[in-house]
């Protein structure tokens, strides 16, 4: 396992697992919850949620998969900006650890940008790791201004990741916010790594694979990997590709692979504006 380093010096596992329609239909939902469960037991620790996923469905399929071994996960989830009011997302944060079925949430951010003020969600958060309710707190799908003005206010330096598109075909965020969240050692956590399997048919991706004995799913993974300050949360209801994609981990990609995706896929020129899902 490869691991990335949260501000607070805790090590996590550079691959986790996402979740986002999971719990959503009665037919797969067993194999969901085994997925989820061979999963921690390869390592992959992280697993990463929101209250918008199924509307809290995604959070109570996580509650029953780590019943019994909550302390072998690192559990992420988030609130609505709709619901990040002071008041709103303690009360958010609540019904989450119901759902999971825990009494504390590891890392737990802020969605979105919504229109409530960041300084309200940041008492909120104080609040909830003061009683111990949550370990960390973040955000995700912030651009750069949105960072700059979260570290202006109290509590705002203590983010410790934000949440982001990033993925070969996404790579916006190498021209000024990535490079700025190293400055400050905060982890990006890449979301839709493979770009929700869209990549798996990307015919330069494929080419690529088929000349270095991978599979897409794994150079897509292995790729942001190779950054060795990403950690990148894959979601997978089935229990092959959850270990296809922790295979990526046994592909090292060597300078000249790197620059070779570097030529197919190539990094951002100019600014680009803030990509989400
Ligand atoms: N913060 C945000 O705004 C935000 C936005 C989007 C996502 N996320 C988080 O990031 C996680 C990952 O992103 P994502 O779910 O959007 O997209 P993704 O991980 O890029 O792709 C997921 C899709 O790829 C398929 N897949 C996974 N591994 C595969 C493999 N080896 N071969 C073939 N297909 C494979 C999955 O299908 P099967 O399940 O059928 O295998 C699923 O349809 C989410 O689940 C969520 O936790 C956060």
């Amino acid at each position: 396992m490869k691991f990335v380093t949260l501000p607070s010096g805790e090590k996590l596992p550079a691959l986790g697992q996402g979740t986002w329609y999971m719990g959503d239909k009665r037919e797969t939902r067993a194999e969901e919850i085994s997925t989820l469960q061979l999963g921690l037991d390869l390592g992959l620790k992280l697993i990463d949620t929101a209250e918008m996923y199924g509307e809290g469905k995604a959070e109570e399929l996580i509650g029953e998969a780590i019943a019994g071994r909550r302390d072998q996960a690192f559990l992420v989830s988030k609130v609505y900006p709709h619901n990040a009011s002071r008041k709103g997302t303690i009360a958010a944060c609540e019904r989450s650890l119901k759902r999971l079925r825990t009494d504390c949430i590891d890392l737990y951010l802020l969605h979105w940008r919504g229109n409530l003020p960041f300084g309200e969600t940041l008492e909120g958060f104080l609040a909830l790791q003061k009683a111990g309710k949550i370990r960390y707190y973040g955000v995700s799908n912030m651009d750069l201004d949105d960072m700059q003005e979260l570290f202006s206010l109290p509590g705002g330096e203590a983010v410790a990741t934000n949440q982001l598109l990033y993925n070969l075909t996404r790579r916006g965020i190498e021209w000024d916010l990535l490079p700025w969240l190293r400055g400050k050692r905060i982890p990006v956590m890449a979301y839709s790594p493979i770009e929700q399997s869209r990549l798996l048919r990307n015919p330069k991706l494929v080419d690529f694979t088929k000349c270095h004995g991978m599979t897409p799913a794994q150079a897509a993974l292995a790729w942001l990997m190779a950054k060795g300050d990403i950690i990148t949360i894959p979601k997978t209801g089935r229990r092959d590709r959850v270990k296809e994609n922790l295979g990526a981990l046994d592909y090292e990609l060597s300078a000249d692979q790197l620059a070779e995706l570097d030529r197919l896929f190539p990094p951002p020129k100019a600014p680009v504006p803030l990509e989400m899902l």
